[in-house]
C-alpha cells in the first residue's frame, strides 16, 4: 500500500465521457457523488478505533488507508464540481447523503458503524474488482476518467482488508458485520437508485426504457459483469470470512505497473 496523491485534470472531459453512453456514464458520476462524504465516515469510524490497534503493521495501514480516502475524496470531489456545473443536483443529493450519515452516526454505536464501514468497503471492492478485471467496462472512456477510476478501483483492492482488520482488533462480531452487510446494501443500492433517477431527469432520459436496459446490460451484464460479483457478495457472510480470501493482487499488480508507465501521463496532468 502507498499513497499516490493522484491530480487529475478533468477540464476537457465530455458530458458523456464513457463512450457518449448517457445513462452508463451517469453510473459512475452517480458513485462519485457518495465518496466524498462515505470516505469521511468510513474514516473517522475507522480511526475511532485505534486505541484497540495493537498491531503496528495495521497502525500504519490505517494510516495509509485515510491517506488514500483522503485522495480519493479530494479528486471526487472535483468531479463532482464538474456534475454541479453540469447542471445535476448535486447539492441536495449530498445533502441528503450527509443527513442520512449524522443520522447513522447518532443512532448506531460506534463499533457499528465500523461494521457498516467494513460492508461498504466490501461493497466498493467489489466494484473496484468489476472495474480492473474486466477492463472492457471502461472502453471508450476519456482517458482522465479512466485514469481516475482505475486508480481509485486498485487502492480500493490495496486497503479493503483495513477496515475489516480494525473491526476484529475491535473485537467485532460476526452477527454484526453481517447484519449491517445487510441493512448497507439494502440503503446503499436505493440510494443509488435514487441518484441515478435525478441524474437521468437532469438529462431528460429518466423515462427512457432504452437507457434503463442499457444501463442494467452494461454494468450487470455485457461489459461489466457485475451479476458475476454475487459469489463474492455472499461469501462476506461466511462467519470466518475475511477480505484477503478474494484475491485482488494480481489485478491491483496490473494496474501498478500500467500506472508506472503512465507516470509521464500523471505528471502532466499534474501540470
Ligand atoms: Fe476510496
Ligand atoms: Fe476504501
Amino acid at each position: 500500500m502507498e499513497l499516490r496523491n493522484v491530480r487529475l485534470n478533468m477540464d476537457e472531459v465530455p458530458r458523456h465521457w464513457l463512450g457518449g453512453r448517457r445513462s452508463v456514464t451517469l453510473f459512475l458520476d452517480n458513485l462519485s457523488t457518495f465518496f466524498p462524504l462515505g470516505e469521511r465516515f468510513f474514516v473517522q469510524a475507522a480511526n475511532a478505533h485505534r486505541p484497540f490497534v495493537k498491531d503496528p503493521r495495521l497502525e500504519v495501514a490505517l494510516r495509509l488507508f485515510a491517506g488514500q480516502e483522503g485522495a480519493h475524496s479530494r479528486e471526487h470531489a472535483r468531479y463532482n464540481q464538474r456534475l454541479r456545473e453540469l447542471g445535476y443536483p448535486v447539492e441536495q443529493m449530498e445533502a441528503r447523503v450527509d443527513r442520512l450519515l449524522r443520522l447513522v452516526a447518532r443512532v448506531l454505536p460506534p463499533r457499528a458503524q465500523l461494521a457498516a464501514t467494513c460492508a461498504l468497503e466490501h461493497l466498493t471492492a467489489l466494484m473496484a474488482h468489476m472495474l480492473l478485471d474486466h477492463p472492457r467496462a471502461l472502453d471508450g472512456a476519456h482517458p482522465t476518467m479512466a485514469a481516475l477510476w482505475r486508480w481509485h478501483a486498485a487502492e480500493e483492492g490495496e486497503h479493503k482488508a483495513v477496515a475489516f482488520d480494525v473491526y476484529r482488533a475491535a473485537g467485532g462480531p460476526y452477527w454484526e458485520r453481517a447484519g449491517l452487510m445487510v441493512i448497507a446494501s439494502l440503503v446503499f443500492w436505493a440510494k443509488v437508485g435514487e441518484h441515478q433517477v435525478r441524474m437521468m431527469h437532469t438529462d431528460g432520459i429518466a423515462g427512457s426504457p432504452r437507457e434503463w436496459l442499457a444501463l442494467v446490460r452494461y454494468w450487470l451484464f455485457e461489459p461489466a459483469h457485475m451479476a458475476r460479483l454475487a459469489p463474492r457478495y455472499l461469501a462476506y457472510f461466511r462467519p470466518r470470512f475475511h477480505p484477503s480470501d478474494l484475491d485482488d493482487q494480481a489485478m491491483v499488480d496490473t494496474w501498478k505497473q500500467a500506472y508506472a508507465a503512465e507516470a509521464v501521463y500523471h505528471r502532466r496532468e499534474v501540470a
